[in-house]
């Protein structure tokens, strides 16, 4: 089985978790997007694991890889990698060589970039993530494959400075011997990489080949998406399930069952518009209850209610099969529960997802209300969707009334354990189908 997992919202949905859950049915688990922006935190056997490069599929698929569409610290990728082995982890990883590599410079332009930007700052994680990007269009970027070269560095880095200097002449990196000194630093980070780097787009093909089941995981969210989502309050790399494909080197009309993760309510860090953002009481108690603070920067996270019209539409453009909604226990301990059910724009309803800001501050929300349904408890066995509150049972019917697909994966705690995947589901029916194959490999 070929799938996918990718967040409909502004990130932050739980694609981590839903990730780690699937991937014991899946050999192969691959990244395509983004870089340390991500944070990824998977809860197993008591432990908590945070991921930010590596996919959150390793804790048990047998190859990982790090495909050409990231963005990649070395050096935090050494660290990652370092603290996986040390919790016994042994899946194989692979990273492009055609990845583009964060240098500690692109992180420091990421900040200065924020404060020329002043008003229309974006919060970002100031992880490199954009300037990194920028040197890749740019066609100056440095490659993971570039590290094994001295020179090659050297000649990047004095290209990235030399563009750039109006940011950087007062850093540390206006000093031509800290730019060399960077440069050996990354050399030597990139040899000791060497073992892992792969031209990997044709390694997810041969498993592909051989049989094997493949789990695409994106970052972030379809509201951060650079051309899709609310620019310029976005990542700098596509976040759609289209950019599957452009990142990893896959086909995506291969790809068998794409599963959409939304969160019950809303979050978002950083600026920029978010339509159903509840202010006061209602938002702080959602963020307390929901402990919403950033995995990769601990800044708290604005909280709001679900939104139908936006969900929508992330449907549509990501092709979702089916839903996985994370965090319905936090949401049934709210004292009330609001849906976002349309947007309005004098007086009739809007069937699009406004980009525009003047049109944005435009358009109303008309809500419905749903009871809470309190603490969910589960049985010895686990849950079964039959034990579920009344209430939980018609929020999901909402959902998959109003947006037309079925939610096949109920989540209600950090756990793996605390998951349910709904009987009848295709989900369920693809894994039977996956287990005849491999019967007949
Ligand atoms: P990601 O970036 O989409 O992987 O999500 P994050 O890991 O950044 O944030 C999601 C947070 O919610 C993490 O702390 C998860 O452990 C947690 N989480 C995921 N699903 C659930 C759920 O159903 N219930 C609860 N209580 N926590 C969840
Ligand atoms: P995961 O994969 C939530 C947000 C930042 C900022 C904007 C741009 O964990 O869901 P960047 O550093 O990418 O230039 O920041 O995007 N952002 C995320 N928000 N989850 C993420 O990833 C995010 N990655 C970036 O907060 O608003
Ligand atoms: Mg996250």
């Amino acid at each position: 089985m070929i799938g996918a997992v990718l967040g409909l919202q502004f990130g932050d949905e739980g694609k981590g978790k839903i990730t780690d859950f699937l991937s014991s049915r899946f050999q192969v688990s691959v990244r395509f997007n983004g870089g340390g922006n991500a944070g990824h935190t998977v809860v197993a056997n008591g432990k908590k694991f945070k991921f930010h490069l590596i996919p959150s599929g390793s804790l048990r698929c047998e190859t990982v890889v790090l495909g050409n569409g990231m963005v990649i610290d070395p050096h935090a990728l050494v660290e990652e990698m370092e603290n996986l082995r040390k919790s016994g982890c042994t899946s194989r990883i692979l990273i492009s060589k055609m990845a583009h590599v964060v240098t500690p410079m692109h992180k420091v332009l990421d900040m200065k970039e924020e404060t020329v930007r002043s008003k229309l700052s974006i919060g970002t994680t100031a992880q490199g993530i954009g300037p990194t990007y920028e040197d890749k269009y740019a066609r100056t970027g440095i490659r993971m494959v570039d590290l094994l070269s001295p020179d090659i560095i050297e000649q990047k880095i004095e290209t990235i400075y030399r563009m750039k200097e109006s940011l950087l002449k007062d850093t540390e990196y206006s000093d031509p011997a800290r730019r060399h000194s960077m440069a050996g630093e990354l050399n030597k980070v990139g040899v000791s990489l060497m073992p892992f780097m792969e031209y990997t787009e044709l390694e997810i093909f041969r498993q592909y080949k051989a049989g094997k089941s493949i789990l695409f995981e994106g970052a972030q969210g379809t509201m951060l998406d650079i051309d899709f989502g609310m620019y310029p309050f976005v990542t700098s790399s596509n976040a759609l399930a289209g950019a599957l494909s452009l990142g990893s080197g896959f086909p995506f009309r291969k790809v068998d069952y794409v599963l959409g993760v939304a969160k019950a309510y809303m979050s978002r860090v950083g600026s920029g518009p978010f339509p159903t953002e509840l202010q006061g009481d209602a938002g702080n108690q959602l963020r307390e209850l929901g402990h919403e603070y950033g995995t990769t920067t601990g800044r708290p996270r604005r909280v709001g209610w679900l939104d139908i019209p936006m969900l929508r539409y992330s449907i549509m453009m990501n092709d979702v099969d089916a839903l996985a909604i994370t965090r319905l226990d936090t949401l049934g301990l709210m004292d009330n529960i609001r849906v976002c059910t349309r947007y309005m724009k004098d007086g009739q309803e809007i069937d699009y997802v406004p980009r525009s800001f003047d049109e944005l501050s435009q358009i109303e929300l008309e809500y419905i209300d749903i009871k809470p349904w309190g603490a969910v408890k589960a049985s010895d066995g686990g849950y079964s969707y039959q034990s579920l509150p009344e209430e939980m049972h018609r929020y999901i019917n909402l959902i998959e009334e109003r947006l037309g697909i079925p939610v096949d994966v109920i989540s209600l705690g950090e756990g793996r354990e605390n998951t349910l995947v709904r009987e009848g589901s295709r989900l369920r029916n693809l894994e039977e189908v996956q287990q005849e194959h491999d019967r007949t490999l």
